[in-house]
């Protein structure tokens, strides 16, 4: 198409449907492409997909529902954008698969320069995304190395906000493990946790992972904490590891409400967190332990500007400003959260309160950060129609 000398694209192709065969051979013949192999089955390609610092990967399907459980094994093995092959039969899952985050999706029969333009575009959107967004739901890690500075009431409430008033697709993982609240702030009592679903035969894949969920009626899913402390050191840093690729695929974005210490589930979940909100108030003893936890997460080599601080209560009127905690931590705070009545009262209640107090000082507060972790400006995704409807 284009007389300008473009780098070549390292692509590989997994999966199987109707017409794949001639694209395959337009793809090899492509100048533009270096495709590296095709293997159907992913598990046999684990090897290429992992290390042949691919840049895109095109998943072909015959399934007509959206098929997480071969996208998620595909982003376990690699980073790449994936885009969606598929025959104009299985067409229904086009709108399920760019809220998934797949990078595009190509129907068959297609013009090979259509297919270069989406593997171009993909490619692009991949390498230039600010956080590891590529094609996977984001992770919102809500921390604090102190109890009680509101990591719970804020991952809940955030949660709770963002699936019901921005209607993303939202998980809550409570990683509590041993004295997780989430669930019982929310008012549900659950009877299968996290700690069930990991100890289940069988792979952890997205079918299973939606057999645990419990459902809030504000449109959120929540994976609660184990009922009983003794069940927490089953839930491994490697199945926390896997759990939440699982769950990237299968939503635009999990919470994670944490315990205040640096554990092998924690460490797992850090290694895979595209923003860290670290809880902060007006105390002394608090701002002491956010700056140790400013200085292990530096050791660990976490990413700073992953980490934003958040102040909560942030109007006490304790003898400390704002400035003096910026001063202490040697960063600026990112969003503050008004201390609130609405706050307590909704939490014996078990409700969240930007359900039930939208309009309150708190729930205001919540929506900003809502509203500022995830602004508008949605990445354009283009969907190429088939060669004939
Ligand atoms: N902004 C706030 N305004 C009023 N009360 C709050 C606020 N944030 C937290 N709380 C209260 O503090 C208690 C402890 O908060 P929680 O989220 O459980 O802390 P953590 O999870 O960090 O241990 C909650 O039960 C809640 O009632
Ligand atoms: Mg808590």
């Amino acid at each position: 198409m284009s007389e300008q000398a473009h780098e070549t694209i390292r692509i590989f192709v997994t999966g199987s449907c109707d017409g794949l065969q001639p694209l395959l051979e337009a793809l090899a013949g492509s100048e533009e492409l270096e495709l590296l192999g095709a293997n159907e089955h992913i598990a046999a390609a684990a090897p290429a997909l992992a290390g042949g610092h691919l840049q895109v990967v095109l998943h072909a399907t015959r399934s007509s529902i959206l098929p997480i459980n071969e996208l998620a094994a595909i982003r376990e093995l690699t980073r790449a954008p994936v885009i969606l092959v598929c025959s104009s039969e299985a067409s229904a899952l086009l709108e399920e698969a760019l809220e998934a985050n797949v990078a595009d999706v190509l129907v068959l029969p297609q013009f090979i320069e259509n297919v270069v333009f989406s593997i171009r575009k993909s490619c692009h959107v991949g390498r230039s995304a600010e956080a590891p967004l590529g094609s996977e739901g984001r992770i919102v890690t809500v921390f604090s190395p102190k109890g009680g500075t509101g990591k719970t009431v804020l991952a809940a409430n955030l949660a709770a906000s963002l699936a019901h008033d921005e209607g993303k697709r939202t998980l809550l993982l409570d990683l509590d493990l041993q004295f997780g609240d989430a669930a019982i702030m929310l008012g549900l009592e659950p009877d299968k946790t996290i700690f069930d679903l990991v100890v289940a035969p069988g792979e952890l894949d997205a079918d299973k992972l939606t057999g645990y969920i419990v459902k809030h009626s504000c449109g959120l899913d929540i994976l609660p904490a184990p009922l009983r402390p003794e069940d927490a050191e089953l839930v491994t840093e490697t199945k926390v590891g896997r759990l939440l690729e699982v769950a990237r695929y299968a939503y635009e974005v999990i919470i994670v409400d944490t315990s205040p210490f640096f554990h092998g589930p924690m460490l797992s979940t850090l290694d895979r967190t595209d923003q860290l909100l670290l809880v902060a108030s007006l105390d002394i003893p608090t701002l002491k332990n956010v700056r140790l936890g400013m200085q292990t997460l530096e050791l660990l080599s976490f990413p700073r500007e992953r980490v934003r601080v958040v102040l909560n209560r942030a109007n006490d009127k304790v003898g400390i400003k704002q400035r003096q905690v910026e001063e202490a931590l040697e960063t600026e705070v990112w969003k503050s959260v008004p201390v609130d009545r609405a706050v307590p009262l909704s939490v014996n209640r078990g409700v969240p309160v930007v359900v039930a107090d939208s309009g309150c000082d708190f729930s205001r507060g919540v929506h900003e950060l809502a509203k500022a972790l995830f602004p508008a400006k949605e990445r354009e995704r283009r969907v190429l129609s088939p060669l004939r409807a």
